[in-house]
């Protein structure tokens, strides 16, 4: 035993134990002991099944719609054609009313990218549908027809249940088709997707390959074309890439993907909010100018206190850069929008801010760090019950695979955190209460690795942290 008498030797291991107890209480929540079966992220090639062109002359792919206004009474369909334009027309019918078919006339755009030239890409919005009510709708008019359907939302009001599906940074690998086909088997259908940023990845491809762009929307469209994804732009959206003359970002991503951000007094399709249901969405861009005077600042500025609780209980923000982040990648990239803007969402009591980028998961505890005014030495994250949990979804499963190293120890905001693939799903029940689960790839349908039930912040402000009963 050398240095210790057996008696002082079991005080020093009690002692030792005292110590990494205290080392347990004084870390955050949950680092997953998870072990994952180490699989190839690689991209499917373009061969494969997900990538089919549909058959047909100038049969409309990459079928894809979005809410068309702030209520959801207008939904964006968008689609592309490959050997000529073709009819911008989309025709469409309630269920309830099969023999009164209905045309809304859309547009088409081109574009070039280096050498790449685009499909005709079709934009169509549909408005004045029905509340809660399935649509059948068919695109390629006079030549090779398809038809889709979707259901619009209920009417805006504060006890309206809806259930919101979670994806971010999902890229088109193997990966990110188990990823969808997990979010599609799931039990809880989720009725509408926030994606959080960070679509195709063509980016990372020689002269960033906009074929990619074409093959992803072909990939997502057994979704998309059913039920609205909300957009974010993510980094791999930009597509900045002055080396071969493309000096206008986001390019390709505003060619293709369309918004109704005007219709929330926005000046630019990266910024914007919806109603929907019970929930206001709002949508903010990391990667477009947020500092003051910006246009995005005093878009956010006016728009915050618009927000009507009473009408939307459930005010969820989208961005693609984490604020919260314990992983060791993409450090401090969110810091300076949080500085920015943190202490907004504390006073208008967002209830939570889904964020990707980091391709992981973690969700935070409710916490803001807004005290620090340069002088004072106070910057360090404190529990608030104002202040949103903060959830990074970046775990689609695209080709730049899992960031698995952490900060150690784990911070006392993170609530939870695992390097796996997944989706989560916001199942709102009512103006206090909200289901939120976190599926990881691996597991069956049924199956959540990490749960919470959300209050609201404006209802039923309570502590309804994982962690706080210890
Ligand atoms: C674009 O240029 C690259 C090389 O610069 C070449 O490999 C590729 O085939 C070209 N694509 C088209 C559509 O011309
Ligand atoms: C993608 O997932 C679907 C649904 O599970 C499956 O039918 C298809 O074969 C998969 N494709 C690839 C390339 O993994
Ligand atoms: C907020 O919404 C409620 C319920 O729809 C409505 O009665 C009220 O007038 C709205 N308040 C404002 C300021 O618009
Ligand atoms: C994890 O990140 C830290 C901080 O950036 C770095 O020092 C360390 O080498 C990384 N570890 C591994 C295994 O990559
Ligand atoms: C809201 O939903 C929760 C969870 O389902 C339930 O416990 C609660 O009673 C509901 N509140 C009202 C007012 O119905
Ligand atoms: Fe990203």
């Amino acid at each position: 035993m050398g240095l210790f008498g057996s008696s002082s030797f079991v005080v020093f291991l009690l002692g030792l134990v005292l110590l990494l107890n205290i080392a347990v209480f004084c870390n955050g929540g949950k680092t997953s002991t998870f072990v994952r079966k180490v699989e190839k992220t690689n991209d499917m090639p373009l061969d494969s099944d997900v990538f089919q062109v549909p058959h047909g002359y100038n049969a409309p792919q990459q079928v894809h719609i979005t809410q068309g206004d702030q209520v959801g009474k207008a939904v964006i369909v968008s689609w592309v054609t490959v050997e000529e334009p073709g009819s911008s027309k989309v025709l469409y019918w309630s269920e309830w009313h099969r023999k009164q078919k209905k045309v809304a006339e859309g547009k088409f755009t081109t574009y070039k990218f280096y050498n790449y030239t685009s499909g005709y890409i079709h934009h169509c919005t549909i408005r004045n549908l029905e509340f809660n009510t399935k649509y059948y709708y068919v695109v390629g008019v006079g030549h090779t027809e398809r038809k889709f359907w979707f259901t619009t939302p209920p009417e805006v009001g504060p006890d309206v249940p809806y259930t919101f599906g979670l994806i971010g940074d999902l890229g088109q690998s193997f990966d990110s088709n188990r990823t969808l086909t997990h979010y599609e088997s799931n039990l809880q259908k989720g009725q509408t997707v926030l994606f959080v940023g960070d679509l195709s990845y063509a980016d990372t491809y020689p002269n960033h390959d906009n074929a990619r762009w074409d093959a992803w929307g072909r990939f997502v469209e057994r979704s998309t074309a059913y039920q609205p994804w909300i957009w974010t732009a993510g980094n791999h959206e930009i597509d900045f890439a002055p080396e071969i003359g493309e000096t206008k970002p986001f390019k390709p991503y505003t060619k293709r993907y369309h918004m109704p951000y005007k219709a929330s007094g926005s000046t630019a399709p990266f910024w914007y909010s919806i109603k929907r249901a019970s929930a206001h969405i709002i949508v903010l861009a990391s990667y477009s100018a947020y500092g003051k005077y910006t246009p995005q600042y005093r878009w956010l500025k006016d728009e915050l206190p618009k927000v009507n609780r009473s009408e939307t209980p459930w005010l969820i923000v989208l961005m693609h850069s984490p604020w919260y982040n314990s992983y060791n990648y993409h450090y401090m990239e969110g810091e300076t929008m949080r500085v920015m803007y943190e202490e907004w969402f504390v006073i208008y009591k967002v209830d939570v801010v889904f964020a990707g980028h980091v391709h992981a998961y973690e969700r935070s505890e409710r916490v803001s760090n807004i005290a620090y005014n340069v002088v004072n030495g106070i910057c360090s994250p404190v529990k608030d019950q104002s202040a949103p949990v903060y959830i990074t979804i970046g775990d689609g499963g695209n080709l730049e695979g899992l960031a698995t190293n952490m900060t150690e120890p784990q911070p006392a905001y993170s609530a939870y955190r695992e390097a796996s693939f997944g989706h989560a799903i916001f199942d709102i029940k009512n103006r206090t209460h909200a289901y939120y689960g976190w599926h990881r790839n691996q597991d069956g349908n049924a199956v959540e690795a990490d749960s919470m039930w959300f209050s609201n912040r404006h209802w039923h402000q309570v502590d309804d942290s994982t962690t706080s009963s210890q």
